[in-house]
């Protein structure tokens, strides 16, 4: 859906309300200047139980001088309480009505509201925001026409009294969803497509947008010494790929770059400790923490952050054939570190042991970041609400917390700690990849990445495995890929790392 703003001279054919949780409101918005519809829209409001609860939306359609109207009230509980993300998840309510007007283009006007934190502007920009968000829906290989597939998708016009400064401020709301897209247009992509080398130059078109793209081949990689990650991919037949992204938007600063670290396993079967039929099919969006970092990357390319940040991303395919690492393989990470492979479905954090080292050596960053659909057992202990959160570091960890606050994009920090760590000791390499006791799954995985962060080195792994790939529709987005993380690290980005 395209969403764009027009001058107040337009009729408008969509009027929004937001309404409180007492409907005290109600009486200073212009619903109608003709009072007899507008009793009956009241009346019609109140048969209909509409409460101004949070998130409850009551749609009625008028006929005002020939012209069809359309009325939505959306209830919005204490307007003290509500913040910019409630007003993108407005917008999101609002998708599938809009894609079942059958118009061709909306004109919206939306009524004004006191007492919220945020400006009359604001509550536009993020409303509309929301929109473009949820109506996003990947069919790219949907060849045949479906009745379903006829409903229009509408221009939507917000009625405004300054199109050209609404159209500047909206640019960086469409920078940041750009990313969002491209992080769910990889995530849908089937894995006999989205390959580690197919990856990689999907990355590669970020050099448009002026982000210096670099790819390792497994020779460059065996070279550095990436015995972990390349243990990985030795079952596959699509070689494996180290992808390095930089954006450079601030080339007078003198501070490190922040680094972005993704796990890019683009089909994850478990290897020979092969993973059951049921669902596995799934595992094609365990490259969901590269799909953040590049969906972030992209934001900041197309918003022109004032930031300098590093993506790495470890892509491999994790597959069964001759040439595949066996359950009791010993491999050598980059670090030096020897680990020993008892459980090659304990991928992920091979592939992050050479990463995280190779972005550490090459770019002298002192605070990392990286994501990875790391565990089944997150999920266990935080559903699909929250990603887990693991860090050496408090402030980094506050920091992160709040940005997922402000997104919604929610994180909840574990502990990490000596006892977890001591269960990775091994009797014959320097770690081994599974601890073999029972419990705290996330915790010794998180525990077995940190043996490959520097002692002075900022860390927080976010394990989004329960967050990335959902099957039910979220506030913004259809069911699939979320991009769950990208809006997240775009705020901290914003709020932590940019010359203002
Ligand atoms: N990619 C999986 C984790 C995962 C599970 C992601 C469910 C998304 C949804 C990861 O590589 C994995 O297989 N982890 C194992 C670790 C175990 C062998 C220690 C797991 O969680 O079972
Ligand atoms: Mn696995
Ligand atoms: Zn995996």
């Amino acid at each position: 859906m395209i969403v764009n703003f027009i001058n107040k001279k337009v009729l408008p054919n969509f009027k929004i309300f937001f309404i409180n949780k007492d409907k005290k409101n109600l009486k200073y918005h212009n619903i109608s200047s003709n009072s007899e519809i507008k009793k009956n829209i009241l009346k019609s409001l109140s048969k209909r139980n509409f409460k101004g609860s949070l998130g409850q939306i009551c749609h009625i359609e008028t006929i005002e001088k020939e012209n069809a109207e359309n009325i939505v009230f959306i209830g919005i509980g204490d307007e003290t309480k509500i913040e910019g993300f409630n007003f993108q998840y407005f917008g999101g309510l609002l998708v599938p009505f809009l894609e079942n007007l059958q118009y061709d283009k909306i004109s919206i006007y939306v009524g004004d509201l006191k007492k919220v934190k945020l400006s009359y502007e604001n509550m536009i920009l993020y409303l509309a925001s929301g929109i473009h968000l949820k109506s996003y829906s990947f069919k790219k290989y949907k060849k045949k026409k479906e009745k379903d597939d006829n409903k229009t998708l509408p221009n939507i016009d917000f009625i405004t009294s300054n199109p050209i400064k609404f159209k500047k401020l909206f640019s960086n709301f469409k920078a940041v969803s750009e990313g969002v897209f491209f992080a769910r247009d990889l995530l849908h992509e089937p894995p006999n497509v989205l390959n580690p080398v197919n990856l990689a130059s999907r990355a590669k078109e970020l050099s448009k947008l002026n982000v210096k793209v670099n790819i390792l081949d497994e020779k460059s990689m065996k070279k550095l010494g990436m015995g972990a990650l390349l243990g990985v991919g030795m079952g596959s037949a699509n070689p494996s790929r180290l992808i390095t992204l930089e954006w450079n938007g601030n080339p007078n600063s003198k501070s490190p770059p922040l680094g972005l670290v993704g796990k890019g396993v683009t089909f994850d079967t478990g290897g020979y400790s092969l993973k059951t039929a049921n669902g596995m099919e799934e595992m094609k969006m365990d490259m969901g923490g590269s799909a953040v970092v590049l969906g972030v990357i992209k934001a900041l390319a197309l918003r022109k952050s004032k930031s300098n940040v590093i993506g790495v991303i470890g892509s491999v395919e994790n597959m069964v054939s001759a040439n595949a690492q066996r359950p009791g393989d010993i491999v050598k990470s980059m670090s030096g570190q020897t680990i020993e492979v008892l459980n090659t479905d304990a991928e992920g954090r091979l592939v992050l042991a050479d990463a995280l080292w190779y972005c550490q050596e090459k770019y002298s960053v002192k605070k990392m970041i990286n994501f990875a659909t790391l565990t089944g057992a997150i999920i266990v202990a935080l559903g699909n609400f929250y990603a887990g959160l693991f860090s050496n570091s408090d402030k980094l960890s506050d920091d992160l917390t709040k940005s997922g606050k402000k997104t919604d994009e929610k994180v909840w920090r574990f502990p990490l700690g000596k006892e977890y760590d001591d269960l990775l000791n091994c009797d014959i390499a320097d770690v081994k990849n599974i601890t073999g006791t029972g419990g705290a799954g996330s915790i010794t995985a998180a525990q077995f990445l940190q043996r490959f962060v520097k002692k002075d080195v900022e860390w927080a792994h976010l394990d989004i495995a329960g967050v990335t790939w959902l099957d039910k529709d979220q506030p913004l987005s259809k069911k699939g890929g979320t991009a769950f993380g990208v809006r997240l690290i775009d705020n901290y980005i914003y709020n932590n790392h940019e010359k203002k």
